[in-house]
């Protein structure tokens, strides 16, 4: 108990730095939220707490300066000409943050099951919350009663995606929320612009973690199939 209460202190002080208050106050100000509510997860990056707005939930994910590791983050917005190389750190983690919401923003327009970005600013994010009182849980910790109409959701929204010139980069079972049987595909700061150099690679690794998953529940379709569904 006394532990927990320790490392509730420590990621309160992690997270909620000055710039971080600062920037939560401004979002307060712009009427994008008038209260936090609880903890979501922590994550590597980021901690993700529900927060209000008149009563009504959304989602705030608040990418930490101090404790992140950013180890790969220069690989996935290196080659992306929406946001310039930055060698500052806080400077990247914002231009991460902005990332993610034009990615959720492009997904979305698209025609995605994505959360609704409303507003970044610094290394705050505030979009729409899945779930009501409690948060949606992962595919990882679901069973569903339909595995493949799970699989096509996620399939469908792929292709739009890649038809709308965007690959995840980290799709797996711990990125795609279940909310009355339906997908939504989360945590899209690392997605980037079919142009990236490495974009090919990176759908590679999204459909080889899909079909794994998928695999171990009965649904057998192959990498080139889905390769297929989704690039032509
Ligand atoms: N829009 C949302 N609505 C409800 N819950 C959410 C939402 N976005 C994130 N979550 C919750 O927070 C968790 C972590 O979110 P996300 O995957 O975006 O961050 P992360 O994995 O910590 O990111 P990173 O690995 O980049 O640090 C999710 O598994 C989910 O439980
Ligand atoms: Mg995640």
């Amino acid at each position: 108990m006394e532990l927990k209460q320790k490392e509730q202190r420590k990621i309160f002080k992690d997270v909620f730095d000055k710039s971080t208050i600062d920037a939560i106050w401004k979002l307060i100000r712009k009427k994008e939220l008038d209260g936090l509510d609880y903890l979501i997860s922590t994550g590597k990056e980021a901690n993700v707490f529900r927060v209000l707005l008149k009563e009504k939930p959304r989602a705030c994910k608040i990418y930490r300066y101090e404790t992140t590791s950013f180890p790969n983050m220069g690989e996935y917005i290196q080659g992306d000409p929406r946001f310039e190389i930055r060698k500052n750190r806080r400077d990247l983690i914002k231009a991460w943050c902005k990332k993610e919401f034009k990615n959720l923003e492009l997904a979305r327009n698209a025609g995605c099951r994505v959360p609704r970005p409303y507003a970044a600013h610094s290394n705050v994010l505030i979009m729409q919350f899945i779930g009501d009182k409690e948060a949606a849980p992962t595919l990882k910790e679901t069973i569903l009663d339909d595995y493949k109409s799970a699989f096509w959701m996620i399939a469908n929204d792929l292709k739009k995606m890649y038809q709308a010139g965007l690959i995840h980069a980290d799709l797996s079972e711990y990125n795609v929320l279940i909310w009355k049987g339906e997908t939504w595909i989360i945590d899209m700061g690392q997605s980037v612009l079919l142009s990236h150099p490495k974009a090919k690679e990176f759908l590679k690794r999204d459909i080889k973690n899909m079909i794994k998953y998928f695999k171990e529940h009965g649904i057998k379709y192959t990498e080139k199939e889905l390769h297929k569904h989704i690039t032509t």
